[in-house]
């Protein structure tokens, strides 16, 4: 297999994206479920799933799409969950059995290339991953393919930010890298024109803010090495890791009051009808 710096850009991409969600699969949930648990369940409130739907969750990461639509659903209803990162999956899949859950599952697979038939779904969901993939267009294309006719689509993206510091201090982490940014797709500025172009309908976007209170710096730099970023994090060279933690830590120093670091983040949810 060629190594990931070998590969082709959009193949290189999804490379990048599965083995850092690997790496951080194991703390995802507890540095970050403060942020992405809320976005979760707030996602599948807007969608109005209903008791007895089939649905999907598109890079269902650690469940928090996945388990809340598990409980909208009821013991009639099915959710499937797939994802690129085998890491996040097998930790998912396991969480699910554990809790006894037979309505699930949760498998290694493509947004962009779903193995699913056509119009097998009532709604599809996805939480702050469609901007990651690198064709976004092929992933609608797939969640319009397996959606029964009016069925619902719903997904959050990143809203404008809402206090700079947080990007200041990523561009300060890349400054110390040696590949270029991730970055997201075109998605990420307004996912609108996309989804009619897709064949959705009756798109409607909502945009709340998200707060996160880390307890310390050292708490949100355990955050930052538990989601997407940690694909930044294994691009600077181990020995310039400290020094890039701290010059960070500087620009972020000035969010935390009595004690407390606050983040807040803009979300946007996006829910749509198949015609
Ligand atoms: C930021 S995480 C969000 C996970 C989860 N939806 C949540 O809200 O916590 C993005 C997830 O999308 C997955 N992902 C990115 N591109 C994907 C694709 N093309 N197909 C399936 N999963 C993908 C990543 O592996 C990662 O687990």
């Amino acid at each position: 297999m060629p190594s990931i710096r070998e590969q082709a850009p959009a193949q290189r991409r999804k490379a990048r994206i599965t083995r850092s969600f690997d790496l951080a699969s194991d703390s995802y949930d507890e540095a970050n479920g403060d942020f992405f648990n809320p976005v979760g369940d707030r996602l599948v409130e807007l969608a109005g799933l209903r008791p007895g739907d089939r649905v999907l969750d598109l890079g269902c990461g650690r469940g928090a799409v996945l388990f809340p639509a598990l409980a909208a659903v009821g013991p009639d209803g099915y959710v499937a969950g797939v994802d690129l990162s085998p890491a996040m999956v097998h930790r998912t899949a396991h969480q699910a059995a554990d809790a006894r859950l037979r309505n699930v599952s949760v498998r290694v697979d493509d947004a962009e290339d779903l193995g699913f038939p056509d119009q097998s779904f009532e709604a599809v969901l996805s939480s702050l991953t469609l901007m990651l993939t690198p064709d976004p267009d092929a992933a609608l294309a797939q969640a319009h393919r397996v959606l029964v006719p009016g069925g619902r689509f719903g997904l959050t993206l990143f809203g404008p930010d809402v206090q700079p510091e947080w990007r200041q201090a990523a561009r300060v982490l890349h400054g110390y890298a040696e590949d270029g940014p991730l970055g997201f797709n075109t998605l990420a500025d307004g996912p609108e024109a996309a989804l009619a172009a897709a064949g959705f309908g009756g798109v409607r976007t909502v945009e709340e803010v998200v707060t996160v209170q880390y307890a310390d710096l050292d708490a949100w730099w355990r955050s930052v090495r538990s989601d997407g970023n940690r694909d930044l994090l294994e691009s600077i060279p181990p020995d310039r890791l400290d020094e890039a933690r701290r010059a960070a830590y500087e620009v972020v120093r000035p969010l935390a009051a009595a004690g407390d670091l606050t983040r807040r983040t803009a979300v946007r949810y996006i829910t749509a009808h198949r015609p």
